[in-house]
């Protein structure tokens, strides 16, 4: 019965003072922020080490004939046992029981894909497309509003874009880390994150801007041990492999909030320096580029310098926002934020650039998307159709369904993707993997074409050459 059918007053009538006193406890001080602090971390650790490998590390699931034949590798189940028999040097699988079916590890599968793009049917693309000699295509995904579903929605393009076979490199803007404990990412320090690639690009600038001082007859600026030491790291050394065989990962921790900081201090001190260029530069100069197809780039949810140097790296950016009042209209603030930002920085930069006969700075990207996700059909489709009314073809038109898989997925955050379908409701299962491939789908289509592009941009530049 509902306390006002029992006839009681709301609870927040008849509190006794004295009563409240006695239940309060002792003042907070600082250290209570410490003492809390440790009781998370403990906390925290405790649930991290569950469902992890004796040595500390995650693991990823096995794939079965079905799963792999339904949704990884589009040929006939009989065809895939036909083909293994016929192919004895091909991985076989392993079965829980005697004559049970079949489980695969991605490894294999990525071996048996090849195997079929090798030797099966040239109709079908058992290969995701990537035009040869053109750069990985860089995708951020940002919004200022936190919790619109951001993560969930980079971690699982990552992985479904490792599914489909392409190679991910996944990179943690957030000093949160979320991105970096789904991928079970370690890091000590920001030296482990993408701080020295800022720093490096920053020296690098500061030695050349140097050389011209000393040209001069000016004093050098000096280059402090954190910039000394930048100059002597690579990109490849703060990636470290997941437990997917085809995402690596360049993680984050709470550290990396101090780039906010400091990379003020750079842009003052360097006025010349291209701040925007620095994580297009650093994975570029050591080779990142042409090694991994499409690198993912979570965003903290701010527009600060790291979510500004996310952006401007990025060739598409996906905005995710929920089909909510709230989340439209800051999502709305969001782009405004954007405009000044992009605007402001090419207008100081085309001062200069004018003043030097030299091309001016406008950014670009491959495409702009925002992107529903946690969608509930019954309850947002007036809104949503609001929404695409004023958006248009901004605002991509596949829906991503809110899911119970998500967050539900056992005791660590996990993807659809990672979980065992057997752990679910066949039909929870199947929805909720739908939604979040058709928002892979809708991702492929606009970077398909945005390749196709510039593959056609580039031929013809080609021949206007000869
Ligand atoms: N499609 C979905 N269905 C159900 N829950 C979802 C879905 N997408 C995201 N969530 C849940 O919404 C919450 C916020 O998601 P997420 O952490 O991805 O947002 P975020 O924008 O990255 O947040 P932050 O701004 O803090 O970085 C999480 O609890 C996540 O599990
Ligand atoms: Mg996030």
């Amino acid at each position: 019965m509902k306390a006002e059918a029992r006839g009681e007053l709301p609870p927040y009538f008849n509190l006794d003072p004295e009563a409240a006193e006695r239940i309060l406890g002792h003042a907070a001080d600082t250290a209570e922020f410490a003492r809390i602090a440790r009781a998370c971390a403990a906390g925290r650790d405790d649930l991290a080490t569950r469902g992890l490998e004796e040595d500390g590390r995650r693991s990823l699931r096995l794939f079965s004939t079905w799963e792999i034949t339904r949704y990884l590798i589009p040929v006939a189940q009989g065809h895939f046992r036909r083909v293994l028999k016929q192919n004895p040097e091909l991985p076989q699988g392993r079965s829980e029981t005697e004559g049970g079916a079949k489980w695969f590890t991605l490894d294999e599968v990525l071996r048996l894909r090849a195997h079929f793009a090798a030797e099966g049917s040239k109709a079908k693309n058992y290969l995701p497309w990537r035009p040869e000699g053109l750069p990985a295509k860089m995708v951020a995904v940002a919004n200022f509003k936190g919790g619109v579903g951001k993560t969930s929605t980079a971690a699982h393009l990552a992985m479904s874009a490792a599914l489909d076979g392409y190679r991910v490199l996944v990179i943690d803007l957030d000093s949160q880390g979320s991105m970096t404990s789904i991928f079970g990412g370690r890091v000590e320090d920001e030296w482990q994150t993408v701080f020295p690639l800022i720093a490096r690009h920053y020296a690098r600038h500061l030695r050349s801007e140097n050389q011209r001082r000393l040209d001069r007859g000016e004093a050098p600026l000096p280059l402090d041990d954190t910039l000394s030491e930048a100059l002597d790291t690579s990109a490849r050394t703060l990636v470290q492999k997941t437990h997917w065989p085809n995402i690596d990962l360049i993680g984050a921790q709470l550290n990396l909030y101090w780039a906010e900081f400091q990379i003020p201090v750079w842009r003052m001190q360097g006025r010349g320096w291209k701040l925007w260029d620095t994580l297009t530069d650093g994975l570029a100069a050591d080779g990142l580029l042409d090694e991994y197809d499409i690198v993912f780039l979570d965003t903290p949810p701010a527009l600060g310098y790291l979510t500004i140097n996310g952006l401007a790296a990025a060739d598409i950016l996906l905005v995710p926002l929920g089909a909510s009042f709230l989340e439209f209209d800051s999502t709305g603030r969001f782009f405004d934020m954007l405009h000044s930002t992009f605007s402001s920085i090419e207008e100081a930069e085309n001062v200069a650039a004018r003043a030097l006969g030299r091309e001016g700075l406008a950014f670009q990207w491959d495409a702009v998307r925002a992107v529903i996700t946690r969608y509930d059909g019954t309850q947002q489709a007036e809104l949503a159709a609001l929404m695409q009314a004023y958006l248009g073809p901004v605002l991509s038109p596949h829906r991503q369904d809110y899911t119970a898989l998500i967050g539900q997925a056992g005791e660590q955050v996990r993807g659809i993707y990672e979980a065992d379908y057997r752990d679910f409701n066949r039909e929870t299962y199947a929805r909720g993997r739908e939604t979040f491939d058709a928002t892979y789908a809708a991702l492929k289509q606009l970077l398909l074409g945005s390749w196709r592009r510039d593959q056609r941009e580039a031929s013809n530049a080609g021949e206007a050459a000869e």
